[in-house]
């Protein structure tokens, strides 16, 4: 038997990068997959719900979507989240609160929507997708950094609240991987090639994270296969984080 299989799992930002990936990687592992997104797309998942993590009322109408489909939810990955770049005396107050909105408010939104049908599951898990951004300091990464550093702190805070109940929160910190949200990145800059091996030369292992890795660390900590697991952060981050190795000449 696959290891997610009868069980129904969210995955907010599923329609593009890690997200999609994520979706895709929990679907072969035999979960029914509702994708959560601004832009929603079927392809990777079983249904596509138009949701914004940034508006209540939104997340409320897209879960209870999928509990009238599927009758069930045991899985939420929260992994919907925006950029920032700058200083401190870059961003503005509404800056900061659209992002903090979003990448941790939108964790807490979704979560606190589909706690209900997590605890009638018996392998509830909660994954959600922090950054090395949140245990590393980046030059201009002020503000995307402090959300990230919010997303890791709120997962070990759920997973106390929660393990009780049998429900498992867990975080997983990519380091720069290559999705379209870093193709963005690059097309911003005036030598996107001299930058991209800039950043993959950051990375010790010399080269971006795909996403279809994120999705492999997601998926473990996502099963039931983990159940001892909570409370937890996973690096995928090229040895970003813990190495520190001399650098190539
Ligand atoms: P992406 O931009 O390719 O995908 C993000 C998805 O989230 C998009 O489909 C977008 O429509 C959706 N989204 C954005 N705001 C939303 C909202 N308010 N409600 C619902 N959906 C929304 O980005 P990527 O690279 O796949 O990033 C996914 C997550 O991984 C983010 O939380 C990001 O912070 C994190 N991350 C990304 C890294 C990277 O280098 N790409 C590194 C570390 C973490």
């Amino acid at each position: 038997m696959k290891p997610f299989e009868t069980l129904v799992a969210i995955v907010t930002g599923g329609a593009s990068g890690i997200g999609a990936a994520i979706a895709s990687r929990l679907v072969e592992g035999g979960a029914t997959v509702a994708v959560f997104d601004l832009n929603p797309d079927a392809s990777n998942g079983d249904l596509a719900v138009r949701v914004d993590v940034g508006d209540d009322a939104s997340v409320r109408a897209g879960v209870a979507r999928v509990a009238e489909t599927f009758g069930r939810i045991d899985i939420v990955v929260n992994n919907a989240g925006i950029g920032a770049q700058g200083t401190v005396e870059d961003n503005t107050d509404e800056e900061w609160h659209r992002v903090y909105d979003v990448n941790v408010v939108g964790i807490v939104r979704v979560t606190r929507a589909a706690l209900p049908w997590l605890r009638k599951s018996p392998s509830a898990a909660i994954v959600n997708t922090a950054s090395i951004a949140a245990t590393a300091g980046l030059p201009s990464r002020a503000l995307y950094g402090a959300t990230k550093g919010a997303v890791l702190a709120l997962s070990l805070h759920l997973a106390a609240d929660l393990v009780r109940e049998g429900i498992r929160v867990n975080a997983v910190n990519p380091g720069t991987a290559d999705t379209p949200w870093v193709g963005r990145l690059l097309d911003a800059v005036a030598d996107p090639a001299a930058e991209r091996a800039a950043l993959a030369a950051r990375q010790p292992l010399g080269r971006l994270v795909t996403a279809d890795e994120v999705a492999e660390a997601v998926a473990y900590l996502a099963s039931p296969r983990a159940g001892s697991t909570t409370g937890t952060s996973l690096a995928v981050d090229g040895g970003m984080q813990g190495l520190r190795v001399r650098p190539t000449s």
